[in-house]
């Protein structure tokens, strides 16, 4: 078994502006329909939670860089984040399966300039 991390930190302010500037077009070409409901719920404060799925879809790809063949080997909604009853955060694969992943786990946090996002995964190398 081998270990993995990933990390990412990005501006809420830059997400903001992708947003406001692009609209649906950022928006579709990177969060699922469930991430979109998820975000938009939060209201004024909607931003922070899409600059955090935005820098866990980073996080990802870094913690998978030694499963994946290249970086076009995953797309922006290959992976969604959704949130259990208790609000943490999990990983959803949707059009990938890795099958040596045994385990996959996310962490999220974000204030009022920042989000940021670490993935570790626990796989296999065949
Ligand atoms: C859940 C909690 C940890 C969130 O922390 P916060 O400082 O308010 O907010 P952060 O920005 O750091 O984190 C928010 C993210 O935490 C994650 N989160 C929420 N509930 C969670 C839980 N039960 N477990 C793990 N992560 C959780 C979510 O990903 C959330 O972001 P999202 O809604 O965009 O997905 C906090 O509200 C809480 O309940 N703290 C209790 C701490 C406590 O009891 N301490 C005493 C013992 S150590």
């Amino acid at each position: 078994m081998n270990i993995s991390c990933g990390t990412d930190i990005i501006e809420i302010d830059r997400i903001k502006e992708s947003i406001e500037g692009l609209k649906e077009k950022f928006i579709n070409k990177i969060y699922t329909d469930c991430e979109i409901q998820y975000c938009e719920s939060k209201k004024n404060v909607k931003y922070q939670h899409y600059a955090a799925r935005f820098a866990a879809k980073e996080a990802i790809f870094k913690a998978l860089s030694n499963i994946l063949k290249d970086k076009y080997a995953m797309d922006w909604k290959d992976a969604e984040i959704l949130n259990d009853k208790t609000g943490k955060p999990y990983i959803h694969f949707i059009n990938k399966r890795f099958d040596q992943i045994k385990s996959i786990d996310i962490s999220i946090s974000h204030c009022k300039q920042y989000a940021v996002a670490n993935v570790v995964v626990i796989y296999e190398s065949y």
